[in-house]
């Protein structure tokens, strides 16, 4: 036994803290999809009753969770009021954390990431004894909406991100300029440049046809359907959608089955001086354990989301949400380009961005 060895005695209180952490998010969950916690941010202190009612759901229910909500911290009680009559109020701070999809810091997307993992359950079981998959489609509307969600304010930060850098503000700002987004999801980071370069071209792909749907309807609500187009489509066949001035792969080459495919399709895609942009997670360069709150993290959406949806295709590499700067330099590598380099872009969420280099 080392000395840094927890006794029983901590690792079960580490074991109750986590219960308790899992069961927060849950609840979490819950107050998101239950339109609880926008309600009772809409209309301040709140009953029980008020809040069933409001929202059309049980009242026993309802009471449960305000209680629960408040004993875990979530929720301040007011003052005076009877086990029935009692009102709940939801602080400014957790309003915004809970329910401002504006935010930076907009965290209700997690717990909707995580409750994705429930149903699915059975099938990650399944797939960690036979080494199959489960697919993104599998995940459902909770992991499409939540990672869509929790990414969309940072990719109203992108124009401010990339101003600092020459070689991807010239071509944006470029007039005429046409850029691909692959793996773009909801298509939020398409939206979000072509909102902030009005003449802007933007073609976002994805393999995932509900994403498409929700991107296409996405840029008709924000006014920029006639700049922006959706394909179903695989980024490895990039080159039959003509060049383009840039490509940039938001927060997916982690995900895919085979990135080196789609990274070589985005080089021959691209006009030779034209930026090869990828968002990814900022992890850390070697694998160190214990980690910090970002590996542990990562290490969670690979675990219960990506690495089982990288696996559900064949063939994989099999990456997983911890996809360190030099296994992207071995995929850059493999599809033709001669390296890549960190930009300058710092604390920007959970992300590093790269650029592959010619
Ligand atoms: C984690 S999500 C990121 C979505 C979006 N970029 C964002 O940041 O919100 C990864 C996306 O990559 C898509 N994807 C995976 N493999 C792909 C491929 N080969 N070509 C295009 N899209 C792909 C998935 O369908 C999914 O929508």
């Amino acid at each position: 036994m080392s000395a840094d060895d927890p006794t029983a005695e901590e690792f079960a209180e580490r074991m109750l803290a986590s219960a308790l952490g899992f069961a927060d998010i849950l609840a979490a969950h819950l107050g998101d999809r239950l339109g609880w916690y926008r309600s009772l941010a809409a209309h301040g202190p709140t009953t029980a009753d008020e809040l069933a009612e409001r929202t059309g759901t049980d009242r026993r229910y309802a009471r449960e969770w305000l209680e629960q909500q408040a004993v875990t911290g979530v929720l301040q009680v007011e003052p005076g009021g009877d086990d029935d009559g009692r009102r709940f109020r939801l602080p400014a701070g957790a309003a915004e954390v809970l329910t401002d999809d504006a935010s930076l810091n907009y965290l209700a997307p997690v717990a909707r990431m995580f409750g994705a993992v429930g149903p699915a359950l059975p099938d990650l079981l399944d797939a960690y004894r036979t080494g199959g998959g489960v697919s993104w489609a599998d995940f459902g509307a909770d992991a499409r909406e939540g990672q869509a969600d929790l990414n969309r304010p940072w990719f109203r930060e992108l124009p401010k991100a990339f101003a600092e850098v020459d070689d991807i503000q010239s071509v944006l700002t470029r007039p005429g300029a046409r850029i691909a987004d692959i793996g773009t999801g909801a298509g939020w980071s398409s939206i979000a440049l072509a909102q902030a370069y009005p003449e802007l071209r933007v073609d976002g792909f994805d393999i995932d046809d509900p994403s498409i749907e929700l991107a296409r309807a996405n840029a008709q609500d924000a006014g920029v359907s006639d700049r922006v187009r959706f394909h179903n489509a695989d980024g490895d066949g990039l080159s039959n959608f003509g060049r383009f001035d840039a490509a940039f792969a938001f927060e997916c080459i982690h995900d895919m089955p085979r990135p080196v495919e789609v990274l070589a399709a985005m080089r021959l895609a691209v006009r030779d001086d034209g930026p090869v942009i990828v968002m990814d997670e900022a992890v850390a360069e070697t694998f160190t354990a214990p980690g910090d709150d970002l590996e542990r993290i990562m290490y969670a959406y690979s675990l219960f989301v990506c690495l089982p949806d990288s696996l559900s295709h064949r063939p994989s590499v099999g990456t997983g949400t911890v996809m360190r700067p030099e296994t992207l330099r071995g995929y850059a590598r493999e599809a033709g380009f001669a390296d890549l380099e960190i930009l300058p872009i710092e604390d920007f969420a959970f992300f590093r961005f790269y650029s592959l280099t010619r």
